[in-house]
């Protein structure tokens, strides 16, 4: 193995052991049903494979930000009851994470035990030594298939895999491969759009990306921003007036390297952002007292355009309020042509919570080459970044 190789559950010995599996369970809910179970669907393969090698699993992720205490409506229990049906076979939720009752559930022979939200713990996002050194004697081994949490340095994505022999799990290995496709060669023209409500969000990725694309579609709240930057009036629209200067400084680079950056002409104004509120399509400029909550048709007839004509796509964050149907044209307009460039042969890539969501809304989760289920996790790979929980599996191999 080199050195910077990822380790595959193939280098891991796990019949007869018990497993610790790390996954972004982190589903979107209401009340206590979930909304959408693409990261429990997208846990599975991994789960699988490890069953079918003979190891026992203790299954683990956190839900929401509980912050260190309980919070009963963040309990894991009805993600293990889907994990359960998908998996089809029984999973025991627990209801707590470590200590006696965890590690008689895991010594017992059970399968798959689901252990209680990680976050329930003070000592998981603060990587306390001694609750990953608890975490740890529930496995023999470690698998980390939570792409979507392998941003952050808690104690269940690096610190249990500095005690254990590790792997990465089949998620995890996939979306490194397919986001860093995207920064390593990618066909052009290469082009990225972006959206979503704050542009402080998505300056480290755009930095990071303009050495590689070929033109640049900002939408959705963040071009507001980007609008501002450039003089132009973007009436009671969201506005980001500390990062001004920044985003100027980001467009005058774009503009030295030759990048095209294509903003909204037009969009949907409306006297507020909820549902019901009057509004009607304009030009920009004038937006006058109103806000904008979507491109309008010129805008997406541009971007769609120019999105059908790339090889290679990245996509992360929708045109407007899209949870809205009156403000959802644009997201759809971009989603279409997207699956459009997909079908023509071109790579394209989806990150970022809300633009799968869109994807799930209009029902073409399967229309593109790689939905990502990572949100924070894939801007920050695509900013260039090492993600701690895949640079500790590089780290240590399977070791220790
Ligand atoms: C996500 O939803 O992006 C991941 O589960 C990480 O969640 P976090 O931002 O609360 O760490
Ligand atoms: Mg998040």
């Amino acid at each position: 193995m080199t050195e910077s190789s990822l380790p595959r559950l193939d280098d891991l010995d796990v019949d007869g052991k018990r497993v610790i599996v790390r996954c972004d369970l982190n589903v979107p809910m209401k009340g206590r049903e979930i909304t959408d179970d693409l990261r429990i669907r997208a846990s599975i393969p991994t789960l699988e494979a490890l069953l079918e090698r003979g190891a026992r699993l203790a299954v683990c992720s956190h839900l929401g930000r509980p912050k260190g205490t309980v919070v009963d409506e963040l309990r894991l229990a009805p993600v293990g009851t889907r994990l359960g049906e998908l998996l089809d076979r029984e999973v025991r939720s627990l209801g707590v994470t470590i200590g006696d009752e965890a590690q008689k559930s895991c010594d017992s022979g059970t399968p798959v035990v689901l252990l209680e939200n990680l976050r329930f713990d003070p000592g998981e996002e603060k990587n306390d030594p001694d609750f990953a050194a608890a975490l740890a004697s529930l496995g023999d081994a470690y698998v980390n298939d939570a792409f979507g949490s392998s941003h952050r340095a808690h104690a269940s994505v690096v610190g249990v895999p500095e005690r254990l022999p590790s792997a990465a799990g089949m998620l995890l290995a996939e979306e490194v491969e397919k986001l860093e496709r995207l920064l390593h060669d990618p066909e052009h023209p290469f082009i990225a759009v972006l959206g979503g409500a704050k542009v402080s969000d998505k300056l480290g990725v755009i930095a990071n990306l303009l050495q590689r694309v070929d033109a640049l579609i900002v939408g959705g709240a963040m071009a507001f921003t980007l609008l501002t930057a450039r003089g132009l009036d973007v009436g009671r629209s969201r506005v980001e007036e500390d990062r001004v200067d920044e985003v100027r400084g980001v467009l005058e680079a774009a503009d030295e390297r030759g990048i095209e950056v294509l903003l909204p002409t037009d969009v949907v104004a409306a006297e507020s952002p909820d549902e019901g509120a009057v509004h009607e399509t304009v030009p920009l400029g004038r937006i006058g007292d109103r806000m904008g909550v979507d491109i309008g048709p010129e805008s997406s007839a541009l971007f769609a355009q120019k999105i059908r004509s790339a090889r290679t796509v990245l996509w992360n964050g929708p045109m407007g309020i899209f949870e809205i149907a009156d403000y959802a044209a644009g997201t759809e307009a971009v989603a279409v042509a997207v699956a459009d460039a997909t079908k023509g042969g071109s790579y394209t890539v989806v990150g970022g919570g809300d633009s799968a969501a869109a994807l799930k809304q209009l029902g073409m989760t399967d229309s593109v080459s790689h939905l990502s289920t990572g949100g924070g996790a894939s801007l920050e790979l695509l900013e260039g970044r090492d993600l701690p929980g895949v640079a500790v599996l590089r780290r240590e191999g399977s070791g220790p």
